[in-house]
């Protein structure tokens, strides 16, 4: 596989933990689009949202976003970043783009107990709301993921399956 892997969905869905595993199962570099951006403007996301607002983020994503044209990795991306600019189509043309899916009610368990602090688009949700939210985005933003050449059922799907699918 000579051109990155690109795992897109929305917040909560997996791609960092499936990244990582699939990176080692197919012996390739796992990068995690977001640690990259912490890692350039020397702040979490949102510290940067609330400094600099989500359209310098999103500008300073797709450029990063097109930053890994070429590398040998499997790539996490944020759950914003085929959704904006032409990004989705780079990401067609320059790799491989597999899509996680969850329905948006596993979509809230999972949020419910990771860190919601660390995901300026969810900060103040909850229950309900969460849901409520969870329930609109990925309606908007299913008409990007959808376009992936791969598209995966988080949770029905083992390991093995996945990387059959991808080889
Ligand atoms: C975002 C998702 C986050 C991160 C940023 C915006 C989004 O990434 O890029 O907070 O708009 O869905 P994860 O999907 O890794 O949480």
């Amino acid at each position: 596989m000579d051109k990155p892997i690109f795992l897109i969905g929305f917040m909560g869905s997996g791609k960092t933990t499936l990244g990582k595993k699939l990176a080692n199962h197919l012996s390739m570099q796992f990068i995690d689009l977001d640690h990259l951006i912490v890692e350039r403007i020397g702040m979490s996301i949102p510290e940067y949202f609330t400094a600099y607002g989500e359209q310098n983020f999103r500008e300073l994503e797709s450029q990063m976003l097109k930053e890994q044209q070429g590398k040998r990795a499997v790539v996490s991306t944020g759950g914003g970043s085929p959704c904006f600019f032409d990004n989705m189509q780079w990401i067609l043309e320059n790799g491989i783009a597999v899509y996680l899916y969850l329905t948006p009610k596993a979509l809230y368990n999972r949020l419910q107990q990771s860190n919601i602090a660390s995901r300026p688009a969810l900060q103040g949700l909850r229950d309900e709301a969460l849901l409520q939210f969870i329930e609109e985005k990925l309606g908007e933003r299913e008409f990007f993921y959808k376009q992936a050449h791969i598209q995966i059922d988080q949770l029905n799907s083992s390991l093995d399956t996945i990387c059959q699918s991808i080889e």
